[in-house]
Parts: C-alpha cells; structure tokens; sequence
C-alpha cells in the first residue's frame, strides 16, 4: 500500500515560488499538514520536502543524485560547469576529499589570522570615513580574505572588480534581465583568469603556498590519475573564493542581530567562547540564505509509503526545515541559547545543507563559515563602536538572497 503525495494543482508553480521565496515549502507543507506535497516547477513534476526525516532522506546517495539538477541559469552564475555540486558517486567522494583536505584545523587557524588582519586594515580605513555601508565593505574584506588563504595573488587596484565579480555569482542566479546576465558574465571573466592562473601554477610561474586551495586543486587527480581541466579546476577556485564573499551576508546578518538583541551583545562582550558559538549557530538557523537544496531521484523507491519514482526533480527545504516547529521551539524567535542543549543532529540544522561532508553534499566550506563569523563578530561587539543612523534594515523573505535593505549603514565608527 501506498499514500498519494499531497499535491498541489496546477500547470505549474515556478512564479509562486518566485513570489513567495523562502516560505514557499514552508507555506505548502503547513496548508497540507505534510512534510511533502508534489508541483510542478520549472515546467515538470517536482516533490519538495522539508524536516529532519525528510533531510535524512534526501542525503541517502543510493536514492538522490545530482548530475544534470542545478537549471541553467544557476549553472551559469552560482555554481559553474562540471564543479564538485554535479558529481555523483565515487567521483563525487573523491573531489570532495580534495575539498575538505584543505579545511584541516592549522588551515582553519591560518584563516583565522588572516581573516582578522583584513578586518583590522579595513577597521582603520573605516576611521576615516563619514559613513560605511557594512554589506558592501564586507564583500571586500571578504575578497581580500578568500583570496589569501586561497593562495590566489590578486593586484590591490583588482580587488572591488573581483569582489562585484564573486558577488555576482550568488546575487544573479534569480534574477531577471542584466542583472543575471552581469552574473555570467561576472563568472566567464572570473573563470578564464583562474583557469591561465591554474596553468601558471603547472608551468612554475606562479608558486602558491602548498595546502592552498590553488595549490591543491592545480595538483589534483582524479581517480584515473589525471589532473583536472584547468576549466574545472578553476570552477573548484571559485568554489572556495565566491561562497567565502558569500559569507558578507551573514556578517551583515549578525550586525542586524547585534542590533536588535542588544541583550545577546552583552552576552557576547565577555569573549565567552559558548556564547560566541551559540550566536553563530542562531543567525545561521534563523537568517535565510539558500532556500532549499534540489536533487533527482536515482531510481523508484518507496519512502514513509510514498512513492519516489526515478527521474523527478526533489527540493529539500533548507530555510523550513531550520524554522520547522516539530524542531525547534518557537522558532521565529532569535534565541542563540538553544543551542545550549542542541543533540547536533546532522539532520536537524541545514543551513548549508545536512548529512556527511565527505560522503554527501552537504557545504565544505561550514567550518570555514563558522570560523570567520566568529572573528567577524569579535570585531563587531569588542573591537569597535560605530552608531547605525536611522535607515530601513527590513529584509525580505522573499527576495533570494535576502539582505537588510540599507545593507546596514554604519557611522562613527571608532577601534574600541
Ligand atoms: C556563506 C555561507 C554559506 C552557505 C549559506 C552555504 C550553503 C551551502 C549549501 C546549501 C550547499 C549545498 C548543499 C547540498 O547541495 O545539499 C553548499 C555546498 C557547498 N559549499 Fe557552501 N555555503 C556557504 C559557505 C561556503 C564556503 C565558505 C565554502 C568554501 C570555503 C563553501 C563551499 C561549498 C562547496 C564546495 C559545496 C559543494 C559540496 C558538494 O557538492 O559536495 N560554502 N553550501
């Protein structure tokens, strides 16, 4: 025996989804009381799910695969061609050991360092200014940072193109119009660079510091023994490189929080390493950033007496599942002391996805995110004092990436 998907009518749901965002499955599987209902998007049969069941599921690699999944246009700009995110299988497991092989802890501590020497030069630089727009100032100590401990030389006048470059990736993919074709074309630019850097490093030209990511990837082999195209190496670059500019936006997210909760500041003013690490976790789980991770069923299965057949595009909820109340109590409050007693379910908190680093999809780069808020918010809440004027912070749940509409302006700002 088994139960229908709850479905949801019509010839197709692409436009909600474009209407409503973040809260798109969030929305459906409440009005269905279901943590599954089938559409369709993107002109075919679709399932979209959300909880940690549903997440355990949806990282089981005999039944989901993402070779051929990500549309074009997401192709085109977020994640590029032939990268680790369409891999599958052994293939997958083995680029993405040359992924995690770089985030080992003196890797993590070096990005430590040099992620707070970059705030440290902005931090003077700001002194000087009348006002600061947090997200945009963000974006290029993020630049700085990324491609330092990527060992990617970059020219000083070069760095707020790189930067609008990288960031164009991850603002454009739902986009309309020149502002996502800015974002291919952002990606073409960045990838031709970093494709003739890869073939500099194999022809002795260029030396990065072994352990970097530029380093790791020109030298890798793929499981026949070949290095990869420098094209593909390259999208692996960018891989390291855009989703680190990336991490602006939950800088700019904590700023808001820091904000609003002046409590959870005074929490964060005594350095306490527990405090500090509870509200990293909280604006990750209650801030959106990825909607939702898409994949296609490998072949027929049968899950909780629903029936999965091969071929149908799947969406895990990301931002609903880390707002799912079976989860987490009264989830719309900010309140980092949940984490006190958090089991550490890998399926749970997917903000950047859940299950196994190594065997599955979930982010390679999460202790990297978490390592860098942290500096990040150090400097925020005890090295510096700035005053936020009147200015409109709402985000929105529905434009994808959401961002604080004044990307928070920040003035007066003194080293403390
Ligand atoms: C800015 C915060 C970040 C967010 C919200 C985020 C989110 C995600 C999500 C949702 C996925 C896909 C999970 C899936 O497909 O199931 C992912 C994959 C990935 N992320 Fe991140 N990420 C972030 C930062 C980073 C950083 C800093 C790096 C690298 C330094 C990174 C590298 C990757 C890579 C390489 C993958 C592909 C993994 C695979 O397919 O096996 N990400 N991320």
């Amino acid at each position: 025996m088994t139960n229908s998907i709850p479905k949801e009518e019509g010839l197709d749901h692409s436009l909600s989804l474009l209407r409503e965002g973040y809260l798109y499955i969030l929305n459906r599987r409440q009005s269905f009381h279901a943590d599954i209902f089938e559409t369709r998007l993107l002109g075919k049969k679709a399932i979209c799910m959300g909880g940690k069941e549903a997440a355990d599921v949806f990282y089981n690699n005999s039944k989901f695969k993402r070779e051929g999944v990500a549309p074009n246009r997401v192709a085109e700009t977020l994640f590029g061609k032939k990268g680790v995110q369409t891999l599958d299988g052994d293939a997958h497991k083995h680029r993405k050991k040359m992924f995690m092989s770089i985030m080992s802890p003196e890797r993590l501590e070096k990005l430590k360092a040099i992620t707070g020497k970059h705030w440290g030069i902005a931090l003077e630089k700001w002194q000087q200014m009348d006002e600061v727009v947090l997200y945009e100032e963000t974006l290029e100590i993020m630049c700085r940072t990324a491609c330092e401990w990527a060992g990617v030389p970059v020219e000083e006048k070069e760095v707020k193109k790189l930067a609008d470059d990288l960031r164009a990736m991850f603002e454009s993919p739902t986009a309309i119009g020149p502002s996502h074709w800015a974002g291919r074309h952002a990606r073409n630019r960045v990838e031709k660079w970093i494709s003739d850097l890869i073939e500099q490093v194999r022809d002795g030209k260029v030396n990065p510091e072994e352990g970097t990511a530029l380093h790791t990837f020109a030298w890798h082999r793929d499981l026949e023994g070949h290095l990869l195209d420098p094209e593909i190496a390259s999208v692996e670059v960018i891989n390291i490189l855009r989703p680190i500019v990336a991490i602006a936006v939950y800088i700019t997210f904590s700023a808001l929080a820091v904000h609003h909760y002046p409590e959870e500041r005074e929490k964060l003013k005594s350095g306490n390493e527990k405090s500090v690490q509870m509200f990293v976790q909280e604006v990750r789980r209650y801030y959106p950033f990825f909607p939702f991770a898409a994949a296609e069923v490998k072949e027929d299965f049968i899950w909780k007496d629903y029936t999965f057949e091969k071929g149908t595009l799947t969406l895990l909820d990301l931002f609903g599942t880390n707002h799912d109340p079976a989860i987490w109590d009264n989830p719309e409050v900010f309140q980092p002391s949940r984490f006190e007693n958090w089991d550490g379910s890998p399926f749970s908190f997917i903000p950047q996805g859940g299950g196994d680093y190594y065997l599955g999809h979930r982010c390679a780069g999460e202790w990297v995110t978490i390592e860098i808020m942290k500096v990040s918010l150090n400097f925020l809440v005890n090295q510096m004092t700035y005053d936020i004027p009147e200015q409109d912070l709402s985000y929105s749940l529905v434009s994808i990436p959401s961002m604080p509409k004044s990307k928070i302006i920040i003035q007066n700002v003194q080293r403390q």
